[in-house]
């Protein structure tokens, strides 16, 4: 079984490091990328990062995992409460999504506290910062290890 992983990046996350450091922290998404790329390959997993600002690369990303990837997390950024399109686009996937947020969405204003990826996520990861997508490839491991879906 493909052992590839695609980790998908939502708006604004190409500024992380810069952007409200005080709550996503002082990690460049470049520091987060190489930091999974290296957690990855001690589990035997090949990753595929990428980030965009534009809702439909997300969605036809998505569409082309079906396939091709083992598995998917995603911070989805400002999308997750936001995107329908999102949602349908990973609940037509037959591989685990786990979701990622660098903040506690839960502790932050009440609009953030919905998302729509959570309906269609394995499990949500939150509030670890960068860590949470080393969290994330650990449970994701898990579950291709097992053959578990979503
Ligand atoms: C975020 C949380 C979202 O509410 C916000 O819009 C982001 C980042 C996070 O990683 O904590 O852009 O997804």
């Amino acid at each position: 079984m493909s052992r590839k992983v695609l980790i998908l990046n939502g708006p604004n996350l190409n500024l992380l490091g810069t952007r409200e450091v005080e709550i996503y922290g002082r990690d460049s998404l470049s520091d987060i990328e190489k930091s999974c790329r290296s957690h990855a390959k001690g589990l035997g997993i090949e990753v595929d990062f990428r980030q965009t600002n534009s809702e439909s690369e997300l969605v036809t990303w998505i569409q082309d995992a079906r396939g091709t990837a083992a598995a998917i997390i995603i911070n989805a950024g400002a999308y997750s409460h936001t995107s329908i399109a999102i949602l349908d686009a990973l609940k037509a996937l037959d591989v685990p999504v786990v979701e990622v947020h660098l903040s506690n969405i839960f502790q932050r204003e009440s609009f953030r506290a919905e998302s729509y990826v959570s309906r269609a996520a394995k499990g949500l990861i939150a509030g670890f910062g960068a860590q949470g997508y080393r969290l994330a490839l650990d449970a994701i491991s898990q579950l291709i290890g097992t053959g578990a879906k979503t």
